[in-house]
């Protein structure tokens, strides 16, 4: 079964188009005391086909980002100014029902944790159904959902009796990829999957990223994909963005930060994580801890970490800034930042 015998149309994709921009976007969470800086100043743009990443340690901001694109925030969230825009229309500006049919529709969305979020007493494929009852009501027959749902089974490697199948009949890895045949259920343009693999071991993890990026080529989908982990992530994105405490500090083609991080935290996030494709390096640890949001740090937030700061750095904020090739940092002294290679062993 290829994905070109989906009912699901593959998108003709213009890579020279955007798809989503996210334009300095500022998110706050109120709490009783005070207000949570989640996002401050984020701003991407992802093009059609194109797959983005979105790492940084726990609590930087990324799920706030993911939920904020998909307008699902909790009460107490209150986006503050900025814009994000889908094929040039501000989302922010839509009303809740129109929000919602773009839901599933336009942008999907693959929880962080969903694996576990399955209802226990419901068959897997009741629950897919029920999406589709939302969006396509009286347009698709019962049967013909059922095909529907069996066809997107194989497209991410289930056989078509497991949708007959309770959640705890499923392994780890086989509820993970029926949340993303879930995703896929209405087509998609985008999707947001926050931690897709996280839970997983590393072979199940790799298998799951490889079918999402097939998938994502044969349907001609975007795919903004959210992980601490920025060696998994580096595999399978085209582009990505480092946020540090509710800040995108670094962005721009994967290879480029990847090769050459010249923030000071990707830099030191690079050198703490292991490579597996890469060359043997030493690894060092990230000292320190993040920011509390509540009353982060003045001027660049990593300034109380960094081991280039200097007096400026506590004072002004440095802005995101194109250092050549759109490959963009927000810091003031990127090119005091060694090279990765000269860590080789
Ligand atoms: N509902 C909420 N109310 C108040 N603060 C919140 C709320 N949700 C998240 N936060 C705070 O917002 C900040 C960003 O959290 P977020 O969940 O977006 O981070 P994350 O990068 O996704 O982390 P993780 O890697 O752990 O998933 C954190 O400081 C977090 O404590
Ligand atoms: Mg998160």
């Amino acid at each position: 079964m290829t994905l070109s015998q989906l009912s699901l149309e593959a998108r003709q994709v213009d890579p020279s188009l955007p798809l989503l921009e996210v334009d300095q976007l500022v998110m706050h969470y109120k709490i009783k005391a005070g207000s949570v800086s989640a996002v401050d100043n984020v701003t991407f743009t992802l093009h059609q086909g194109e797959a983005i990443g979105l790492v940084g340690e726990s609590g930087c901001g990324k799920t706030s980002v993911a939920l904020s694109l998909l307008r699902l925030l909790p009460q107490n969230a209150q986006h503050i100014s900025g814009e994000i825009r889908l094929n040039g229309e501000n989302l922010l500006w839509l009303s809740a029902e129109e929000m919602r049919q773009r839901r599933w529709k336009d942008i999907a969305m693959v929880f962080q944790g969903a694996m576990n979020s399955w209802n226990p007493v419901y068959r897997v494929g009741d629950q897919i159904r029920e999406a589709l009852d939302t969006h396509y009501r009286g347009v698709m027959t019962y049967a013909e959902q059922r095909a529907h749902m069996e066809k997107l089974f194989a497209a991410v490697g289930l056989p078509a009796d497991m949708l007959d199948r309770y959640p705890h009949e499923f392994s780890g890895g086989m509820r993970q990829r029926a949340v993303i045949a879930m995703a896929l259920s209405c087509g998609p343009q985008l999707i947001i999957a926050d931690e897709p693999t996280t839970a997983l071991d590393v072979i199940v993890q790799d298998q799951i990223l490889k079918e999402l990026k097939r998938i994502q080529a044969d349907l001609g989908m975007s795919i903004v994909y959210i992980s601490h982990d920025i060696a998994v992530i580096a595999e399978v994105t085209d582009s990505l963005g480092v946020m540090y405490a509710g800040n995108l500090v670094e962005y721009g083609p994967t290879a480029d930060v990847f090769a050459r991080p010249r923030h000071p935290y990707a830099y030191l996030l690079l050198r703490s994580t292991p490579s597996i494709t890469g060359p043997r390096r030493k690894l060092a640890p990230l000292q320190g801890e993040p920011p509390d949001l509540l009353n982060p740090p003045t001027g660049c937030r990593f300034h109380p970490r960094c081991p280039f700061a200097t007096e400026r750095c506590a004072v002004e904020n440095p802005p995101l800034e194109d250092i050549g090739g759109g490959h963009k940092v927000a810091c003031w002294h990127w090119d005091q930042v060694p090279e990765l290679e000269g860590l080789q062993r």
